[in-house]
């Protein structure tokens, strides 16, 4: 690190023109059809691109040592370029989307994969990946919930800070660390209607409490930069939004690295209606408290006479310029501005053995066992199985993000997983076209006869059914979240068999499953389980690997019931029963409550909950700042199955009567215990006063004195519960 004399002589040098070009990372083909980055060689030269601060989705060693190198001799001041893109589950390896990484609840192994990621990303010339996203979801339709680990503020904090440390590791000038952005800040997973950019309205009670606590703990956690989000928040667009970015983010959540919009969202002020005209969106981002600009180009053309007319100060710009120069510096880019860039590296890391074992192991830990009939599951060695489906044989194991960088061409096949583990498959219609939704098309009619064919030779059917890439991510929303009518027209074909049916999911999001379920007798959910995905499923269903994945999305019983999340507020007509009962809380023509809740997930074997025990149902607490843990809640877990198997035991606390009305139950520490069989142990939470403390507006965090609710269980509608009193001292 050079030091801030020498930034400070930097800034000193550089004119008005070259710090706007500081604060602009370009891109390949602009949507207006300029050119601004290097995509397409580097064949030309602008005053901005040679002075540009830094470019989006440029990588690979040969491409940014050749970049990096002109750059330094073209750049006015020899400032090294910074390199960014989306790396965000996995750069080369890729492990399972982010909604699958968080049905692991295992933050060590999202760490580990966030380290891997990095180091195959920075031996490619990659300095700052976008990730991790904080943004809580609850609707399923949004397509972006496959890059969230879910539908808890808890975990989700858990996860924010393990991606974060993950990528920086004990610092981003060390080998194989890259900084990391956290995103969208704030609210962008509320979307009205989960439609992808749409609107968002939440209050200051939810937005503090449920939508800022994953952002604050990757914050805490260190990360360099954060991106606003695409969205209106209460009327303001995040891009423009200077409460959100100069009181929130500054003052409550202390943040003080860089803001980079989100890609072309300063020009989208215009048709979001809050601006006449690309000026005036220049003034009101910067004014907010973006720093750099991604891809658009307002920034460069406007700051100059924006200065002149005193819309915008010096100040304020060399700020912006100062921290990118910082984090330049932090990465130590003025002595070496190729870091870790290495192409034999890249040969040497991308896709290793060990990289590859990682991203095996952690498809075993996020796939949840939804379903499991007369133990149809797992399956023995040497066993024939009819093999079918669309997915049974594809490579489109990877969504949307993992393919910035990753490969189909480098995933393993669930049939060539189960074929290396011993398991004699028998394919059946294998070419079906995945991105097809319609009901069945004459060409998929041969397909379902050929799978009819091939179920007949065997006594089980493993049936991969599931979502395209391009139903899920970015611009990947749904209003329906059933399976395309034409897979389940394949399903009902199989189930007229007779024979077992057990079906592999493949999807981006949670799916009505209703009439998946009742027709098969095993459901595995694998998300899109990424590069070793055929492996990781094949360890599962063989019975090598013993479930454990839990999920961390309410799987809904119908679309119309999204938005539908486990620790939604109390009504003042409950509806706890399983059916419809008049006027209360629900609808007329469906169950209340999910399919699958939150924190579902069944293993090979079967466990035990002796009644919760609390140490005390009576304690006290001096006043908000208190942080002495308060008592001990217990169960004794006993494995009563027949094999080895890991329980996720879950802690979650009902605040009964607050201020302020509080969530039926929140997720509030957990533990992944493994128990032979007939094995038992204690299993012990301290609860403490921050997990009874929540954001009151204008007074902040609180603890309120009253009766809590404990309760430890598998998931999320567990009943095993004890009752404590919080006193004031
Ligand atoms: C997405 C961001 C992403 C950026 C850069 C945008 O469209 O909203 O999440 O990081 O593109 O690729």
């Amino acid at each position: 690190m050079l030091g801030q004399k020498y930034r400070k002589q930097l800034l000193e040098q550089m004119t008005l023109r070259e710090k706007a070009a500081e604060m602009s990372q370009l891109w390949g083909e602009n949507p207006d059809g300029t050119l601004m980055g290097l995509r397409r060689g580097f064949q030309k030269s602008t005053h901005l691109m040679d002075n540009a601060g830094s470019f989006l989705g440029f990588n690979g060693a040969e491409l940014v040592l050749e970049a990096q190198r002109l750059h330094m001799e073209a750049s006015a001041h020899h400032i090294p370029l910074l390199f960014m893109t989306d790396v965000i589950h996995g750069y080369k390896t890729i492990f399972p989307s982010v909604l699958g990484i968080g049905t692991t609840w295992d933050p060590d192994l999202a760490e580990e994969m966030a380290s891997v990621a990095a180091a195959e990303a920075s031996v490619s010339g990659v300095h700052v990946t976008f990730s991790p996203m904080a943004d809580l979801v609850r609707d399923a339709r949004w397509g972006r919930v496959t890059e969230s680990t879910g539908e808890d503020p808890y975990l989700n904090s858990l996860f924010t800070a393990a991606f974060t440390k993950g990528y920086q590791g004990d610092g981003i000038d060390k080998p194989f660390h890259i900084a990391s952005c956290v995103k969208h800040f704030a609210g962008y997973g509320a979307a009205e209607g989960g439609r992808d950019y749409d609107s968002t309205q939440i209050g200051d009670y939810q937005f503090y409490n449920d939508y800022l606590p994953a952002f604050q703990s990757a914050i805490d956690a260190g990360c360099e930069l954060v991106m606003p989000g695409f969205n209106a928040l209460n009327g303001m667009p995040c891009t423009c939004n200077k409460n959100l970015l100069s009181d929130v983010l500054r003052k409550y959540l202390q943040f003080k690295g860089i803001v980079i919009s989100d890609c072309t969202a300063i020009w989208e002020l215009v048709p979001h209606g809050v601006c006449a005209d690309n000026a005036e969106a220049a003034e009101r981002s910067l004014n907010a408290g973006i720093d750099i600009e991604m891809v658009s180009s307002t920034f460069y053309e406007n700051l100059e006479a924006l200065v002149e007319r005193g819309d915008v100060t010096m100040e304020q710009i060399d700020e912006a310029v100062e921290r990118i120069l910082l984090l330049k510096d932090k990465m130590g880019l003025f002595e070496n501005p190729y870091k870790d860039t290495d192409p034999e590296k890249e040969k040497e890391l991308h896709l290793c053995a060990a990289h590859r074992a990682l991203a095996r192991k952690a498809v075993a830990e996020s796939a949840v066992l939804l379903k499991n009939q007369n133990q149809v599951l797992p399956l023995k060695k040497g066993e024939k199985i009819a093999l079918i489906g669309p997915l049974s044989d594809s490579r489109e194991l990877i969504d949307v993000w993992g393919l910035v960088n990753g490969e189909e061409k480098d995933c393993v096949t669930i049939r060539e997983g189960l074929s290396d583990q011993n398991i004699i498959c028998v394919p059946g219609c294998h070419q079906w076209n995945l991105r097809e939704m319609d009901a069945v098309h004459p060409s998929d009619e041969a397909l379902i006869a050929e799978a009819l064919q091939a179920a007949e030779t065997c006594d089980k059917i493993v049936l991969a059914l599931g979502e395209h890439p391009s139903m899920s991510s970015e611009a990947g929303s749904r209003s329906d979240l059933s399976l395309p009518a034409n897979q389940m027209e394949l399903l009902h074909a199989l189930y007229r068999t007779g024979k077992p049916i057990i079906t592999i999911l493949i999807s981006g999001r949670p799916l009505v499953l209703g009439e998946i379920a009742e027709h098969s007798d095993a459901v595995l959910m694998a998300w899109f389980p990424g590069t070793e995905g055929g492996n990781g499923i094949a360890d599962l269903l063989t019975g090598q690997c013993s479930p454990s994945g839990r999920l961390t999305m309410s799987m809904p019983r119908a679309t119309g019931q999204a938005p539908i999340y486990y620790n939604h507020l109390p009504t003042g007509r409950p509806n706890d029963a399983d059916k419809y009962e008049s006027f209360k809380n629900g609808y007329i023509d469906i169950y209340p409550g999910p399919l699958y809740p939150f924190g579902y997930g069944l293993t090979y074997t079967t466990f035990d909950y002796s009644p919760v025990s609390l140490s005390a149902d009576q304690v006290s607490a001096a006043d908000d700042s208190s942080e002495e843990p308060l008592l001990l809640a217990s169960i004794t877990l006993t494995n009563t199955g027949t094999c080895e198997g890991t329980e996720t035991v879950q802690l979650y606390i009902q605040d009964v009567a607050g201020t302020y009305s509080r969530p039926v139950r929140m997720l509030k520490d957990f533990r992944k215990v493994t128990l032979q069989p007939k094995e038992s142990t204690v299993v012990s939470f301290s609860v403490t006063p921050d997990m009874l403390k929540y954001y009151i507006p204008g007074k902040g965090l609180t603890l309120e004195k009253g009766l809590f609710r404990v309760f430890i269980g598998s998931d999320a509608n567990t009943t095993n519960g004890k009752e404590f009193t919080l006193n004031r001292k």
